[in-house]
């Protein structure tokens, strides 16, 4: 089946790198843009046909694509009826491709509060609704009222806030697509409700490498614990696998330099889960998205990089103090023992 007809949008082979916040990662066997719930049932519908498997990228701002790209097709939502917001009073009905940053300050602007605790966090309505992105002011499921979806097999849904399920960084949903949102927002004073969005756009500026290549935070908090604070406390900071580094001013953000993989990435993570493991005895849980999931970190390392890796790694290694004591490994020796790091993607 060729994708590449006449008036379609699909096209073949195309770099997803430039479409995330990474900035890295292969190539989409198939990308679809669409702007209509008929258009993306007619790119399901095609997907089933063709037995491929259908990813959704939203601003790209919380994945990471590796290096081997997607065998699936990956559609958008973005245009048309999913760049659509209506306003009535306090609700507003938003579709899946807005732009969240731009939606939270017209809410602010509006007088309308909840959507503030969004501030300075990348991303579509789409994409943070189905995380519950937040942070210490607040989390987007509090102010959602009703969510639509499509799953694969083209059946659409409406769900109420309590079926959505939010969780820490989660909610119910699993094969559905988010088509719209509509939130329920609090009428409030505009000008208390902006000095509010400006302080929490002050503290991610001060506490956060906005400016890099990254993915915002890498993985979730555990429980009562920060993932930053571990990492910072593993004495992390800086650590480097090829271009991949553990930002200096945050450490749960990876920030990535020209030339770094997806690999690099990986490598990087699976080493300050295993330090992060030996040090304090906690397993961080990956935030990101890593696509396709399943497939086998390159090299798995432990504490070191495998193949090759004593070169690429710069910073992190057996002089760490988390790492003293691990042996180093040659090329082509097994990077872990079994079992070890298994479940990460
Ligand atoms: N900390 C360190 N070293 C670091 C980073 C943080 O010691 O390198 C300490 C801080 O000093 C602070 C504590 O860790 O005492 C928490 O730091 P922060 O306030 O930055 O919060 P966080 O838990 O690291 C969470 C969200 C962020 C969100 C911020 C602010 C998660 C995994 N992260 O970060 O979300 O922006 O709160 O609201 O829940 C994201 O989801 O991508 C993200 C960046």
């Amino acid at each position: 089946m060729t994708w590449s007809e006449p008036g379609s949008r699909a096209r073949e082979q195309v770099p997803l790198g430039p479409m995330t916040s990474f900035g890295l990662g292969g190539l989409a066997r198939v990308f679809v843009p669409v702007n209509s719930s008929a258009e993306l049932s007619r790119t399901l519908d095609r997907a089933r046909q063709a037995d491929l498997p259908v990813y959704v990228l939203g601003a790209g701002a919380n994945v990471l694509v590796q290096d081997d790209g997607i065998d699936g097709v990956v559609v958008q939502l973005r245009g048309g009826e999913f760049d659509r917001v209506t306003w009535d009073g306090p609700r507003v009905v938003a579709g899946a491709g807005v732009d969240m940053a731009k939606l939270t300050l017209a809410a602010v602007r509006r007088g309308l509060a909840g959507l503030e605790c969004m501030a300075g966090i990348p991303g579509t309505v789409g994409g943070c609704v189905r995380m519950n992105a937040g942070g210490r002011f607040g989390e987007i499921g509090s102010v959602v009222r009703r969510v639509w979806t499509v799953d694969r097999g083209g059946s659409r849904r409406e769900w109420n806030q309590s079926e959505m399920g939010f969780r820490y960084r989660g909610c119910a949903l699993r094969d559905e697509i988010i088509e719209r949102v509509e939130f329920e927002l609090t009428p409030s004073d505009s000008e208390a409700l902006m000095r509010r969005y400006r302080e929490i756009w002050d503290y991610k500026r001060r506490s956060q490498p906005l400016g890099a290549d990254s993915a915002g935070c890498v993985f979730k908090n555990p429980p009562g614990a920060h993932a930053g604070e571990l990492i910072d406390r593993a004495g992390l900071k800086g650590a480097a696998v090829g271009g991949a580094s553990v930002s200096r001013h945050h450490a749960n953000f990876i920030v990535t330099s020209p030339g770094a993989r997806a690999g690099d990435v990986i490598e990087l993570i699976e080493l300050i889960r295993r330090c992060v493991a030996k040090r304090f005895g906690i397993d961080l849980e990956l935030e990101i998205d890593v696509w396709p999931r399943g497939i086998a970190a390159a090299g798995r390392p432990g504490c070191r990089a495998a193949d090759g890796g004593a070169d690429r790694r710069t910073a992190a290694g057996a002089d760490m103090p988390c790492c003293a004591g691990l042996q180093p490994m040659g090329r082509g020796q097994e990077p872990h023992a079994a079992g070890e790091g298994d479940g990460l993607l």
